[in-house]
Order: structure tokens, then sequence, then C-alpha cells
């Protein structure tokens, strides 16, 4: 016999995780409960009502928009809509403090990232058979919780921290936190290798109603949210897990200045291509999408910005065109975005594997210094956030056995293996990160590139639960 699942209640669930908070600036804040836990609880009430839903996400979405085309019908330049949202999110050590000892239904979740640091190939020392990664030490020693405050301008940013830490007094410290931006002016909208970002995330059924061309089947919003329709834990969650969803977060840093030397080293050569076109397009092969957003299985040879800007056309695409999954003359098997999100390679199939994206790049512009000299000495890179009802299906699964594992997609020629995702693959051995890409040269299939080093640096992270707004009220605060 099958229950009827409740459809999502859009009040309910935070606004960072379906729709979405817009931002200009971010700060992911992380803290630790101090021991009156009690009080904690207490002063938490105070602060929910900060906390954006998913319908004010909406909203805010809404009146940029209608900001912008109200300028736009006066010939003017749309100014910034002032806007501050709010996430808050705990890990498993945040929940045990809070005494909240039942199980998610998560296990990665529960035993947290740096139990999974090996699994994920990140960098580290093994040493009497314990695994350390190279992360920062912060991460390395129990976060209990983080708030991500997004906004339009950083000193809203700062205005909104001061206000939640006077409502919790002593009860939480501070112990990182770290600043994201959007980057300036064309560049907006483009992590730090240059790539146009946040094209394609999957629409989620009771949701989005109107998805976009490409965004593939709108996908059950249990592969999203805990105990919705189809999370394949759904009867094992606890009743106040409904609704929330994991957050994977990710510090990867971003080694710029030597991704683009590599470019520069390897350009690929065909016809009438001079050398810079032959790295720009080297650099398309890898990611599978132009640096405008153009993708290469739509756009193969050349940019095409016009596409790269129409929403309907930019991500309507699942690399069965012209007929055959089998060739990469388009787009190689191991672009970062055909490893991430396999749509046709697996048959469409890849719904349960889908996860929701909401980074942004952290750090300065590469100097001029650094350019020359192809070396990066200022930290920069991408605070990756993603969601997803599952670890296992999402973030742990995509990193594990799609972008580190140099077979996949499978079932491909057999003389053209894929290769590591050149963007986020991670080779196992601690002593050699040399990893081999197929298929980046359309007119040799079969030929392999050696990459040298990693480009995407993982530091460390976390996995958070992002509760419902009702589990905050009862559940997480006391009155
Ligand atoms: C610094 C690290 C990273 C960079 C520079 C990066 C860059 C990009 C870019 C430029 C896109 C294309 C734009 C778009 O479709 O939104 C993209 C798409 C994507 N990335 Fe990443 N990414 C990074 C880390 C990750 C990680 C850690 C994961 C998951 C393990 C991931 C999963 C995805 C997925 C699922 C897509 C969408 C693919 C599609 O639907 O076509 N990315 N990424």
């Amino acid at each position: 016999m099958s229950t009827t699942v409740p459809p999502v209640d859009i009040n309910n669930v935070q606004g960072d995780i379906l729709a979405g908070i817009p931002k200009k600036f971010e700060a992911t804040l992380f803290f630790n409960i101090d021991d009156n836990v009690t009080a904690f609880r207490k002063n938490l009430t105070k602060v929910i009502p900060f906390i954006t839903t998913t319908t004010q996400a909406q909203g805010i979405r809404a009146s940029i928009l209608k900001h912008k085309q109200e300028a736009a019908a006066r010939g003017a330049q749309a100014d910034l809509v002032p806007v501050v949202g709010v996430t808050l999110a705990f890990s498993q050590f945040g929940l045990k403090k809070i005494g909240i000892n039942d199980h998610i239904g998560d296990s990665l979740f529960e035993n947290g990232q740096l139990a999974d640091a090996q699994a994920l190939n990140d960098k580290g020392t093994i040493k009497d058979n314990k695994f350390t990664p190279d992360w920062l030490p912060v991460f390395k020693n129990g976060i209990h919780g983080v708030f991500v405050i997004a906004s339009d301008s950083q000193s809203s940013i700062e205005a909104k921290i001061t206000e939640i830490k006077s409502k919790l007094g002593t009860t939480i410290h501070e112990v990182f936190r770290v600043n994201g931006n959007v980057r300036p002016k064309e560049e907006a909208g483009h992590e730090h290798f240059g790539f146009l970002d946040g094209i394609s995330n999957p629409a989620v059924i009771d949701f989005d109603t109107h998805p976009l061309p490409g965004q593939g089947n709108p996908i059950s919003p249990g592969f999203i949210l805990l105990g919705r329709q189809d999370d394949p834990n759904r009867t094992s969650r606890p009743s106040w897990a409904v609704e929330g969803s994991i957050m994977a977060f990710r510090y990867l840093s971003q080694l710029v200045p030597e991704f683009n030397t590599f470019l520069k080293k390897n350009p690929i050569q065909i016809g009438e291509m001079t050398p810079e076109q032959g790295s720009e397009f080297l650099g398309a092969r890898l990611m599978g999408r132009w640096k405008s957003g153009a993708p290469l299985d739509l756009a193969p040879l050349k940019d095409d910005p016009e596409l790269a800007a129409d929403r309907q056309r930019n991500n309507n695409f699942d690399y069965s065109f012209p007929e055959d999954i089998q060739t990469q003359d388009r787009c190689p098997f191991a672009a970062h975005v055909r490893k991430t999100n396999p749509r046709n390679d697996l048959g469409n199939r890849v719904e349960r594997n889908r996860i929701i994206r909401r980074g942004i790049p952290f750090g300065p512009e590469v100097t001029p210094t650094e350019a020359q000299q192809g070396k990066t000495t200022h930290d920069r890179g991408l605070l990756f956030r993603c969601y997803q009802s599952v670890l296992g299906n999402g973030f742990h699964f995509i990193q594990q056995s799609w972008a580190n594992n140099e077979g996949f997609p499978f079932g491909k020629p057999a003389d053209q293996t894929p290769g590591f995702d050149p963007i986020i693959g991670q080779a196992p051995d601690p002593n050699s990160r040399v990893r081999v890409v197929g298929g980046t040269n359309p007119q040799n299939a079969t030929a392999n590139l050696s990459l040298p080093t990693d480009w995407v640096v993982s530091k460390g992270g976390e996995y958070f639960f992002a509760p419902s707004i009702s589990a905050l009220k009862t559940t997480f605060a006391t009155a």
C-alpha cells in the first residue's frame, strides 16, 4: 500500500535550499555552542525570525525582477535592491551538543566530513594507519553549526551578524568566518577560473512550476528534502528532520595562475586557431562550457555568447546531439559538467544524483605579479555548498564515484578511457597527484593528457543539516 506523502510546504523549508537567496556578498560563519546549552536553545528562539524561508526568498527574487523591469522601462540602470538572507545549519557535533541524539538517517552526515576525507581523495598524510587531510585546522576540530548570511552589501551582513550575536549572547562563539563575494564587473557570476557558474540546477516538483529547457525532468522533492516524496530513506527519518536538507560545505582553493599557465602551454591546435584560442578551447574542453557559459555540446568549436545568455537554450542539451553519446567530438566524456551531471550518458536517469548548488567565490582577484609568475600567493577559490537528502547519492557520490573515477561515464569505446574530472577530480595516491584525462583533443579521441597538479585543492569542510523552520522552533529552540 503506498502512502501519500504531503507536498512541500515552502513556508517551512529554508530559502537557500530550493529558491536560493540572491547575493553579491556572503559570510559563512562557523560557530560552536558553549556549555550553557539551555540558554542557547532559549536564545535561538529570538534568531529564528531572521532565518529566510523559501517563500521569502521567492519574494526577494520577484522584487528584484520587478525592480529591474521597471528600471529597464525607464531606460535606466537598476540599482541594487537591499537584501539580507540567513541560513542556519548544524553538524552532527552540533546536534549532539544540543542533545538531539536521533539519527537523521545518513551515515556520512553522522560521521562528519573529516571521516570522509580519505574516501574523497583529499590530499593528506597517513601515519600509523591514520589519515590526516591537509585541511585548515578549524575543519578538523568539530564545528557545531554555521550561519550563512547573504546580502547585496557587506555592511548589511556585518549588521546582521551583530544582531544575531546580540540575540545569542555568549551561548555561542565564532570559530571561523569566511567572506565570499561575486567577482567584479564583467566577471560577475563567473568563478575564479573565469567560467560562468550557477547555470544548471535541477527543477524540483512542488516548487519549480516552470522548469527551463534542459533542466531535465523535474526531480522529486525527496532527493533534496528529507522525508518528502521519493526520499530513499523517508521511512527512517525522525519527524523533526522532515523538510530539512543536508548541506555539504567545501572550502575549495583554486590555483588560478597555475591553471592558466597549463592552458597556455598546451593549446589545442586545429585549423586556423591562434595559440590563445587553442588555450581557451582547452579550458572549455576541460569544463564542458566556454567561459561565457555556452555548452560545448551546442557550441563545440567556437564560443557563442548569445547562446550563453539565452536561458531557454544554454542548458538544453544532453550529450546525445546529434544522435550519439559514444563520441566526445563535441564534449569530452571527462569534462566537469559532463562528469557531474552525465545526462543522457545514463539515459537521463540521474534524478537521485542531482544536487542543488549554492556557492560563491572567495578571495581577491589574481594580482599582476601572480599572473606573471604563474604562481598563487593569495588564497582564492570557491565556497562550495550543495543540498541533497542523501550524501551517498549527492555530493559524496558525485565526487567519489564520478569525478574521481577514471572509468566514468562507463560503456564508452574501449580505447577511450574518460579519465578524471579535470576540475575537481582527485587522484587516490597522496604522493602522486598526476591525473590523466582523455578526449581533450577533438581530433584525436584516443589521446590522453596528463595534468601535473590539482588546480582545485580541498582545504576541508563539513556536512551540516539545515532544519525546517518548524523543527527549529520545536526541536532545536526551547521557549
Ligand atoms: C572550485 C571548484 C569548482 C568549480 C570551479 C566549478 C565550476 C563549475 C562551472 C563553471 C559549472 C558550469 C555552470 C553551471 O552549470 O552552473 C559547474 C557545474 C556543475 N558543477 Fe562544479 N565547480 C566546482 C566544484 C564542484 C563540486 C565540488 C561539485 C560536486 C561534487 C560540482 C558539481 C557541479 C554540478 C553538478 C554542475 C552542473 C552540471 C550540469 O548540470 O550540467 N562542482 N561547475
